[in-house]
């Protein structure tokens, strides 16, 4: 059962649709989209309307299964070669929309693999094989996120205080979240922890989303600016820093919404653990070490404009707004899996990216 208020990401069948939160309105507004465009589907994840790695993997897979039921139902494709050159059209478009998180191309492979898997069925037996994979990705990422909550909370004791940065949330998977499933296992089983929440400049996911999902839930958090980061550490308010994460490449180095790796500093600087919780599927043995990583970079009116009544920034300055950056794995003290909590050496080469 969800336990929030609120559906991330969902397949409406009747209307055949892709429905979602929008995040951008959060928490002011509480909005769901229906979408069933490709066009619709890559804005949405492309303006963060939906984001966080595990929810735009599934987002994807719905959107792509949604966009090849309307191809079916609108006008019958000749033959499997015409339907092919829709899928793979769509899946080109939809993977397009974000460079840095694995899951993304995760979950379209895996509806790729299905695909062809089914090339000599009739059109509809495809369509409902798409539609049962999007549907799994879905339920998984929930008993991943479970999992990676009970092996999470194996690491807390009541009274513990948290950092956290940006959204690892429900609002990020498709329930419990990465980062944050650890929180929600512990608020179930009665343990108190005080989280501290970074507001994650520029989009402010933390402010926005973190607090609002974790103060809608119970917990008690406090939200910070991320240059408080280092005070709260030092008045000794911090147990152990708890955050997510958008790809793992085969040494362990993680990226993750910008900011991280800062934090990774100041916590080895102050002795605190350091935990990335990620499923397997953000690994991305693919890319030997961090510096493979492409990171995505975004507009400079995020960082000029965006929250403000009037610009703050001197029109036509330069600005650099990288969405994210790579924690080095030595900063990592253990990866917290839905196959249990991995300490270092890490080395995910032999792990396959496609299972
Ligand atoms: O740009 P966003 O909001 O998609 O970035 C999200 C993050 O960096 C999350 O920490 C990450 O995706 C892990 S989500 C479980």
């Amino acid at each position: 059962m969800n336990p929030h208020p609120f559906e991330t990401v969902a397949l409406r069948d009747d209307p055949c649709a892709l429905v979602i939160i929008d995040q951008t309105l959060l928490p002011l507004e509480t909005k769901y989209l229906t979408l069933t465009t490709a066009d619709e589907i890559r804005e949405a994840i492309k303006s963060l309307r939906v984001r966080g790695a595990p929810a735009i993997g599934i987002a994807a897979a719905i959107g792509l299964y949604v966009r090849m039921y309307h191809a079916l139902h609108k006008k019958k494709p000749e033959n499997f070669a015409e339907f092919e050159r829709i899928f793979t059209e769509t899946k080109n478009y939809l993977s397009s929309s974000r460079p840095t998180a694995v899951n993304l191309n995760w979950a379209l492979e895996k509806m790729s693999g299905v695909f062809y898997q089914n090339r000599n069925e009739p059109a509809d037996k495809i369509l409902s094989a798409l539609r049962d994979t999007a549907v799994r990705i879905k339920e998984e990422d929930a008993r991943v996120c479970r999992s990676i909550g009970e092996y999470g909370a194996e690491l807390l004791k009541p009274g513990m205080g948290i950092l956290t940065h940006c959204n690892a949330g429900a609002l990020a998977t498709s329930m419990y979240g990465t980062a944050l499933a650890p929180v929600y296992v512990c608020k179930e089983r009665g343990v108190p922890l005080r989280v501290f929440a970074d507001e994650t400049r520029p989009l402010l996911q933390g402010a926005r989303l973190t607090a609002y999902e974790l103060y809608a839930a119970g917990v008690d958090v406090t939200l910070i600016c991320d240059n408080m980061a280092s005070s709260v550490m030092q008045k000794g308010w911090i147990d152990a820093v708890f955050v997510g994460c958008d790809r793992v490449a085969a040494n362990g180095d993680a990226a993750n919404k910008i900011g991280t790796s800062g934090v990774a500093v100041l916590a080895a600087a102050y002795g605190i653990p350091f935990y990335v919780c990620a499923p397997f599927s953000t690994i991305d043995p693919e890319t030997p070490d961090g510096g493979g990583i492409v990171i995505e970079e975004r507009d400079s009116s995020e960082v000029t404009d965006k929250w403000y009544a009037n610009p703050v920034a001197p029109r036509g300055v330069k600005v650099y707004n990288p969405a994210f950056d790579v924690t080095p794995a030595k900063y990592i003290s253990a990866f917290v899996t839905e196959r249990g909590i991995l300490y270092p050496p890490y080395d995910f080469r032999g792990y396959t990216f496609r299972e």
